[in-house]
């Protein structure tokens, strides 16, 4: 980490080529905004000030990160890239000045560092790109860039140039400051094109170098939804790498998506189309089914999640069993061993050892001790229109099928409800609990089928 390198960020473009109400920095890659991305990367190399040129939608920009120390720079009007960097002029120092763009967001910091320890007054960050078209073209005479030209003003030999700009750049603050007060919109665009500082700084007679990134792919700039999809695979195929390399087996690499961070223990399997945000935690052992959804979730040793479950706050110990087609919602905390299986969703409760809703249920707000076996249709009448309320199962607790336990309502240990109750007191310990309408049968009854 560096203090004196100072980061400018162009992300005042609309993205029109989005066709999107949403400014280009805060469409979501891997489930976050481009521009955290960025930050991400760019702040771990530097506690220089970071200073972002904004435009197109600023003020969503600025909500979206209130609290990351960032000098906000507002471009009114989006002249240009070489016009954005204008508007930081003002702010920079005299140290070095690393330009990023906002809609290249997966610049590694690997190339970065190598481009920060060239050895030159201007220092371009370029590509060997397989399609190099809509991208600046690097003019070189050996080492020397002598110019980056634009699509538009390639000639027809410029257009087979292989290696291209990617936006990134570094100088020192003193003599960028210079070259872009020679900026001029004299060009097709009509723009003030960042990339002309290589021309004018080559007429000062200054030393302009490339460094190249690895792999077109990580500084592959985001324009339209294609490029987007193409970018989220490349994203997703590198966790892919990582979690492998971690002794993870993902089925099929090409369909697994992480939006967040993925913690795993030993032998942990994850079958297709399954989605993580947020902070996921799997502990040894762990089998995640096919298309389920995992978020904020810590998940213990030996524990199943089968196909079709939704996952959203919560914390699974050891050997439990969920699913397929189980919603867990926030607040769910099984002990070990706890199995729930379909159409069953679980709400700010807590299930102990060895308890069991295997079918159809609903629990919210709900205390459940050990040995619970809530039947198939039971549910915590947790609601009333305008307050919650609690239900305490205690250990050992039988429930039978079709319940409905009005909370608040305690059932003491061992208790057993019978089937379509609806429970509205208290049953003691060991107990029976029956609180449904008398059956009657009617001898020799006629109806509508009978003459
Ligand atoms: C730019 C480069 C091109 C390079 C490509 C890499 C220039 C002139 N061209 O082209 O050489 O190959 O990136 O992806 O620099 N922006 C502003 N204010 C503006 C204009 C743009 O902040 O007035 C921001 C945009 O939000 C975007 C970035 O600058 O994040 C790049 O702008 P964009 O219009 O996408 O440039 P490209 O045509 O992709
Ligand atoms: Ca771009």
């Amino acid at each position: 980490m560096t203090k004196s390198i100072e980061l400018c960020i162009l992300a005042a473009g609309k993205g029109s080529r989005m066709k999107s109400a949403r400014p280009k920095a805060l469409q979501l890659l891997a489930g976050r905004p481009l521009l955290e991305h960025l930050l991400t990367t760019a702040k771990s190399l530097t506690a220089g000030n970071t200073h972002v040129v904004i435009g197109s939608g600023a003020e969503l920009v600025r909500k979206q990160f209130p609290d990351l120390n960032l000098n906000f720079v507002e471009q009114s009007q989006q002249l240009g890239t070489g016009h954005a960097v204008q508007q930081v002029v003002p702010h920079l120092g005299n140290g070095r000045v690393l330009i990023l763009l906002g809609d290249a967001p997966l610049v590694s910091r690997a190339s970065l560092e190598s481009l920060l320890s060239a050895d030159c007054d201007l220092g371009v960050l370029t590509v060997d790109h397989p399609e190099p078209f809509n991208y600046g073209r690097i003019v070189r005479s050996g080492d020397q860039i002598e110019a980056i030209v634009e699509e538009r003003d390639t000639s027809d030999q410029q257009k087979k140039i292989k290696e291209i700009n990617t936006g990134v750049m570094v100088a020192d603050a003193n003599q960028l400051k210079d070259w872009l007060s020679e900026l001029s919109s004299d060009n097709a665009q009509s723009e003030y094109l960042l990339t002309d500082i290589v021309g004018i700084a080559n007429r000062a007679g200054r030393r302009v170098a490339a460094v190249k990134a690895k792999d077109h792919r990580e500084v592959q700039g985001v324009n339209n939804y294609e490029q987007l999809a193409e970018l989220e695979r490349f994203y997703q195929e590198c966790a892919v790498r990582d979690l492998q390399s971690r002794g993870v087996q993902i089925v099929d690499p090409d369909r697994f998506n992480l939006r967040g961070e993925l913690t795993t223990g030993q032998d942990v399997c994850i079958d297709v189309n399954c989605i993580f945000e947020g902070r996921v935690k799997l502990g040894n052992n762990v089998k995640i089914g096919a298309n389920s959804i995992v978020r904020n979730a810590e998940i213990g040793d030996g524990t199943e999640i089968k196909p079709f479950s939704h996952i959203d706050g919560a914390i699974l110990e050891n050997d439990c069993s969920v699913g397929p087609f189980a919603r867990l919602r926030p607040g769910t905390y099984f002990e070990a061993e706890v199995a729930v299986g379909n159409f069953v969703e679980i709400k700010k409760s807590r299930l102990g050892v060895g308890s069991k809703a295997s079918h159809l249920s609903y629990l919210g707000d709900a205390t459940i001790g050990s040995k619970v076996n809530v039947g198939a249709g039971a549910i915590t009448c947790n609601y009333d229109g305008v307050n919650k309320f609690e239900t305490h199962i205690e250990d050992g607790v039988f429930v039978g099928t079709n319940v409905s336990l009005v909370a608040p309502v305690t059932l003491g240990e061992w208790s057993t409800i019978a089937a379509g109750s609806t429970i509205t007191t208290d049953v003691p310990t060991k107990s029976l609990g029956v609180g449904r309408g008398k059956q009657r049968n009617i001898d020799g009854w006629k109806g509508p089928r009978d003459k």
